[in-house]
């Protein structure tokens, strides 16, 4: 991890842990490793351990945490993480249609990341939006509703060319996969 990086980490990381009591800085810890992984991607054993030194709790307790949530990733992940929910009332409306599609279009299995590195295809529990189903979400950010076969299409195009965008160093406005095209 580099000197900038810790540094713009630690910067993130006070402003998470002033909102605790002091002897409390440990709440912070669901914060900060989303920091981590927004900043690096995953978050690996050696963050953890850092993130465990900072706070001042067991590394074992941030292993905890961090094999707890479905959100955090353990290694790294394709540019857009696709989940898809296969809960029961997601998959009476066609979530395993949903996942199945997408294994289909982007020629992997769920777990699994493209060979572009684009997209990483994963199952999940219930979102909390059953009533939208079949329901996914981008980037553990941005939820999308109602995701049959032609929204994910939908969906698919919208990411690689948001992804071209990026690419091309078009500066003047910063999309990302909280502004996945899959909107109603
Ligand atoms: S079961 Fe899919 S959002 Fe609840």
């Amino acid at each position: 991890m580099s000197a900038k990086m810790s540094l713009a980490l630690r910067d993130r990381f006070e402003r998470e842990i002033a909102k605790y009591p002091p002897a409390q800085r440990q709440s912070a810890v669901i914060a900060c490793l989303a920091i981590v992984q927004q900043m690096q991607g995953y978050i690996s054993a050696e963050s953890e351990e850092m993130v465990a030194q900072y706070l001042g709790m067991p590394s074992m307790a941030v292993h905890e945490v961090v094999t707890f949530y479905n959100m955090y990733n353990q290694q790294p992940v394709g540019k857009y993480k696709l989940n898809v929910c296969t809960n029961l009332p997601c998959q009476l409306r066609g979530g395993s249609a949903a996942l199945h599609h997408l294994e289909e279009k982007l020629g992997v299995s769920a777990g699994e990341t493209t060979a572009d590195g684009l997209f990483t295809l994963q199952e999940c529990e219930c979102l909390g939006a059953c009533a939208d189903a079949p329901v996914m979400l981008v980037n553990d950010r941005a939820m999308c509703s109602f995701m049959h076969t032609e929204r994910l299409d939908e969906l698919v195009a919208g990411l690689r060319a948001l992804h071209v965008v990026v690419d091309a160093g078009d500066s003047g406005s910063s999309p990302s996969a909280e502004d996945a095209p899959c909107k109603p």
